[in-house]
């Protein structure tokens, strides 16, 4: 079982950043990649959909042998998780709770805010991870959809994405949040813009990062980290649209992207 690789899933190609930070942390493990590119995205649909999309991603992963499944779809860990971690026979992590628990862990203030699709926002998950922690944090939430194509087109850097942050940021900043939960998977991409917005005393926090971190306390946990693999393999497989996959995800990866594998699920 050490020897398995690491299994994540996202909608498409945000999830990357999430396996970035698995790989930072855990450098030595085989890992595959499942980017359902034919059905993104997942943060304007309904729970059931996403929670059925959910359930043939992380069976797909399986069919893989992976050691443990990684959500990296906030809007699927907010719908489809509790759903996964009652029926598959390994480990299930998702990126809310880690999440949350590190901006529990940072704010002072008690004053959380966080940003997420429409369909994350809708479902409170955050909202009740973190008052779960701490039931005095007041939590603050905006959904801000024109984030994920102003990334996927590369405007990190530009008026346009300047704009979108301040207008969707500008009321949780007017309640004076000092910790901001970047609770998409494409949202540590504008970390620069929304900074530069929100300004030093406001603390960002990368659910990637905290989700890494929580994928290898579990495998630490359960003895189940691979010791010696020099060479380690990551496989992609995506369900759609495979050159697009591979050239916007090199923005989120690095060079280190091999080309994807077009796979078919479901109704894909
Ligand atoms: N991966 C999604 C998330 O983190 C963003 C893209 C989508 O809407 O599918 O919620």
């Amino acid at each position: 079982m050490k020897e398995n690789p690491i299994g994540v899933f996202d909608s498409g190609i945000g999830g990357l950043t999430v396996l970035k930070e698995i790989v930072r942390a855990l450098p030595g493990e085989d890992t595959v990649y499942l980017g359902d590119t034919a059905r993104v995205p997942y943060g304007t649909k309904s729970r059931e959909t996403v929670a059925r999309y959910a359930t043939e991603d992380a069976g797909f992963l399986r069919g893989h042998n992976v050691k443990i499944v990684v959500a990296a779809c906030n809007t699927a860990s907010a719908f489809g998780v509790d759903e996964l971690r009652k029926n598959l026979s390994v480990p299930v992590t998702g990126v809310i709770t880690p999440g949350a628990e590190a901006a529990a862990a940072v704010t002072k203030s008690g004053k959380v805010g966080v940003i997420g699709t429409e369909g994350t926002i809708r479902s409170k998950a955050y909202s009740k991870a973190l008052k779960a922690i701490d039931a005095g944090i007041q939590v603050f939430e905006a959904a801000c959809p024109l984030f994920v194509p102003l990334v996927e087109e590369g405007l990190l850097d530009d008026p346009i994405t300047d704009l979108a942050v301040s207008r969707y940021l500008g009321g949780l900043k007017a309640e004076g949040v000092d910790t901001l939960v970047l609770g998409c998977t494409h949202y540590p991409l504008l970390k620069g813009a929304i900074k530069k917005f929100m300004g030093p005393s406001t603390a960002l926090i990368d659910s990637a990062e905290a989700t890494a971190s929580e994928v290898l306390r579990i495998l630490s946990e359960k003895d189940l980290c691979r010791k010696d693999s020099q060479n380690p393999s990551h496989k992609f497989f995506v369900t759609d649209s495979p050159e697009r996959f591979a050239q916007v995800g090199r923005a989120f990866f690095g060079d280190r992207l091999d080309s994807p594998e077009t796979v078919r699920l479901g109704c894909a």
